[in-house]
Parts: structure tokens; sequence; C-alpha cells
């Protein structure tokens, strides 16, 4: 059941830190501060490629784990969602590797691409929350989420547990590709396992990001707008906003919108940015800087070293717990899901079972 809670995506959003906990545990040791990640199907020293595929949220989790597994394995990795590619026939490297990202396991167009990929020579790991099913059967090999039964439509815990476990391997595959030193390993599990304390911090600012979804729920049009492993994040809050309150939502990277969205902005459409402290902070500062030189009301989130910078000219700052860069994307993606659902709350619209939506996407 709901428990103490209006519905269950509420819940479900609620259950993040315990969620992340429980993922992270599975795949790496909080004593030695090393990923331990069970016999993959192949071997990530060897891979020429990887091919990342999967449908809406899980293919924004999969969009991630490309930043992280280029950035810390430089290995490359194409990511396309499998409804595009199950009929792109794209050219696939000898003794590639692949991996599919799905809450249910069960979704006919990632199963696709999985037919696909094998077919193709492909050795296929797939990212599944339930054990059970279809995609863990079919796959080479299978990585669980341990995020539980997840009900309502629009994926919470689920997508923060894809994160989890795709930024271990793309630890585990530093390592074995040698790019990655101890001490680097070290610190990049260290800032994960504080994810779950930092998880339920955000939280706690519940009361601040309902205040926003009140000003988010007048709007018409939402831009979201992040760069580097942000820009998937600013995706999955466009794609939960319009999801549940039905509200129009685009999420870009911030860098692309003085190539045509900036033209949108004026003081009715609000702009929320993901703009934590790292090296892409001052890039994405002046994008924003941009808009609201157009009017634009931007709603940022960032830590206590961007938040200075970012209230000279934001409208709103929510300041969540400091992480480093390679953490961030994880604790962005709770508030973007809390914001949509304050304002589908707000809207009064059927949280957990939006129009035209189903769960599990089982036809094509
Ligand atoms: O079960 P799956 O993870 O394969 O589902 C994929 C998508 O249908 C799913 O993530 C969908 O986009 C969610 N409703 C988003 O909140």
């Amino acid at each position: 059941g709901k428990g103490n809670y209006r519905h269950f995506m509420e819940k479900e959003l609620h259950e993040h830190p315990a969620v992340l906990g429980d993922t992270l545990r599975q795949y790496l040791d909080p004593k030695t501060l090393e990923v331990r990640l069970p016999r993959l199907p192949f071997d990530p020293a060897r891979l020429p490629r990887l091919t990342i595929s999967a449908c809406g949220s899980a293919f924004l989790a999969g969009l991630v784990g490309r930043y992280w597994i280029e950035g810390l394995a430089r290995l490359p990795v194409d990511a396309d969602v499998a409804s595009e590619l199950r009929y792109r026939d794209p050219p696939l490297a000898e003794g590639g590797g692949a991996i599919l990202v799905s809450q249910s396991g069960e979704t006919a167009d990632t199963m696709a691409a999985l037919q696909l990929l094998r077919a193709g020579g492909q050795r296929v790991l797939a990212v599944v929350n339930v054990p059970e099913s279809s995609m863990a059967r079919e796959s080479d090999g299978a990585l669980l989420t341990v995020a539980g039964p997840e009900i309502g439509v629009a994926s919470t815990k689920a997508f923060t547990a894809q994160l989890a476990v795709l930024a271990c391997l793309a630890i585990g595959f530093g390592r074995a590709r040698r790019e990655l030193s101890t001490l680097d390993e070290g610190r990049l599990t260290q800032a994960l396992l504080e994810v779950p304390g930092n998880a339920a911090a955000i939280l706690e600012r519940d009361a601040e990001i309902r205040e926003l979804a009140a000003e988010v729920a007048k709007a018409r049009d939402v831009l979201f707008l992040g760069r580097g492993p942000l820009y998937p994040i600013a995706l999955e809050g466009a794609l939960k906003l319009k999801e549940i309150s039905y509200i129009h939502a685009e999420g870009y990277a911030a860098g692309e919108m003085k190539h045509g969205p900036i033209a949108l902005v004026d003081s009715d459409v609000p702009v929320v940015a993901l703009c934590p402290s790292g090296p892409l902070f001052e890039k994405t500062m002046s994008n924003l800087q941009e808009a609201a030189a157009r009017g634009g009301r931007i709603m940022a989130f960032t830590d206590a070293e961007g938040a200075p910078a970012l209230r000279r000219f934001a409208e709103r700052v929510v300041e969540l717990p400091h992480a480093c860069a390679f953490a961030a994307p994880i604790l962005h993606a709770i508030p973007v899901q809390l914001l949509a659902y304050h304002v589908a709350v707000l809207k009064g619209t059927d949280v957990d079972q939006p129009r035209n939506l189903a769960k599990s996407v089982t036809v094509e």
C-alpha cells in the first residue's frame, strides 16, 4: 500500500535513500572503497565499442551512463532509443558489447533491440529491476537495480537506481581498462557512498521545492537546461513534468539555447537549470545569464559553491548538498522528479496513472 503517502509516486520518491543504499551496497565495498562487479558477459578491457539502448527514462539513465563510461573508461559508447535502434540496423563492432536498461525488463522495443544486438554478435548486459523478467532471462548477463516494486507510472527510484548501477559499471570499466588509479576509484566510490545521505537531505527540502512548483504550475511551457551529464537530467525533468502534469516542457543542452530555443524565452517561461559547481559551471551559468537577459525566469538547482553566483540573476536558487561532479546527476534527478510531482498535485492530475500511459509498454 501507500502507507501514509498520498500517492505511490510520493512514497517511491521517499524511498530514494534506501534504494540507493541497497543498490550501491550490491556493487561496491564500503570498507575497501572498491567496485565489486559480478561476472560480466564481456571483458570491458577488450571491448572496442559499447552500445546503450533503452526507452523513456531508462534511456536517459543510459545517456548519463555514456558520459560516465566514456569519461572514466575511455570506451566509445553509442546510445540510441530502442525504437530507433531496432530499425536503424547500425553497423556493429566485432566483439562489441551492449547495455540495455529497463525497470520492468519487459518493454517491447528494448526487447527487440536486445534481439538485434545479439543477432549482430554483441554480448548483452541488462540492467533491470525485475530479476525474473524477459530481459534478464534473454540477455547474456544481468545486473539488478535494487529498487523494489515501482507502482507509479512515472519512474523515480528505479531511475536513480539505474544511475547508481551505471556509475559502478563506469568505475569498474575504468579500472579494467587501466584508466583509473586506486586513488581515483576510492574518491569516486566515496562520493557514491555519500549519495544516500545526500538524497535524504534533498527530500527534506520538500517545502522549498513545493514553492518552486507553485510557480511552474502556472506556466504553459517550461525549459530544463543542463550540460554534460546534467543534460540527460534536464531531459528527465522535462519528461517527468510532461508525463504527469501535462505541462509542455523541453530539455535542452544549455549550450544549444542560442541555436534556437532562446527565441521562446520570455517572462512566461520558467527556465529550470541544473547547475552544480564543477567543470561546466561557468559555461552553464553564462547560458543562463543570456536567458535571464531576455526576461527568462531562472530557477536553478545547485550547491553551496554555485549558489552565490547564481543568486545574482536567478529568481530562485535551490541549494542541494555539495557532491563531487561525478555524483551530481544522481542528486539532481531527485529534485526534478519532486518538482514534477508537486506540480501535478497542484494541477490535480492523476499522478500515479497519467492519461494515455502504461507502466510497462509491452507493445510496439
Ligand atoms: O520498464 P522500462 O524501464 O523499460 O520502461 C521504459 C519507459 O517506458 C519508462 O521509463 C517511461 O519513460 C516512464 N514512464 C518515465 O517516467
